[in-house]
């Protein structure tokens, strides 16, 4: 139980990392020789990302930045209110709120990501070819499958 709780907690917290690390990664489709890449925010050349994207004024994208911020709050929060139930909640009850803030997370990464894969990641908006998908955006759908899995341990797990 222990050993599951701990497992969990190190999961979560790696998710968050992945989480802010594929946020801010400009790189999310990147071009087969490595030396262009995009993100949500810039546009690199050679790892300097300093140039605006070509879209950068388009909702779809603002939704899929807001989307991806909105997964990191919650994130953090399920994170805090699991941290606050392991010493607060009484034995027995389940991890309820932890479990429901989590599954936000996984709500906004679902959207955000869907978005992103829809209308950017295999279109070639990115304005390079040939080109394949970067970490930020592998990293995005390992963190969608993570918290999903620890949303769904949250709601089950009763308190020992
Ligand atoms: C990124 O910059 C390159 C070179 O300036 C340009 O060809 C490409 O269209 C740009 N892509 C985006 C998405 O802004």
């Amino acid at each position: 139980m222990l050993v599951l709780l701990a497992g969990i907690f190190v999961v979560h917290i790696a998710t968050v990392v992945m989480l802010f690390v594929s946020t801010i990664g400009n790189a999310w489709v990147v071009s087969d020789d490595g030396i262009r890449s995009v993100g949500l925010w810039k546009n690199c050349t050679s790892g300097n990302c300093y140039q605006a994207l070509s879209y950068a004024d388009e909702d779809a994208l603002k939704a899929v930045q807001a989307f991806m911020i909105l997964s990191i709050i919650f994130s953090v929060i399920a994170l805090l209110v699991f941290v606050f139930q392991l010493f607060t909640m009484e034995k027995g009850n389940r991890f309820f709120l932890s479990g429901a803030v989590t599954l936000l997370c996984w709500l906004c990464i679902l959207i955000g990501a869907s978005i992103y894969t829809h209308r950017y990641a295999n279109s070639n908006r990115s304005g390079f070819e040939p080109y394949h998908h970067g970490y930020s955006f592998i990293l995005t759908w390992i963190c969608f499958c993570f918290s999903f899995i620890i949303g769904i341990l949250y709601l089950v797990l009763r308190k020992k």
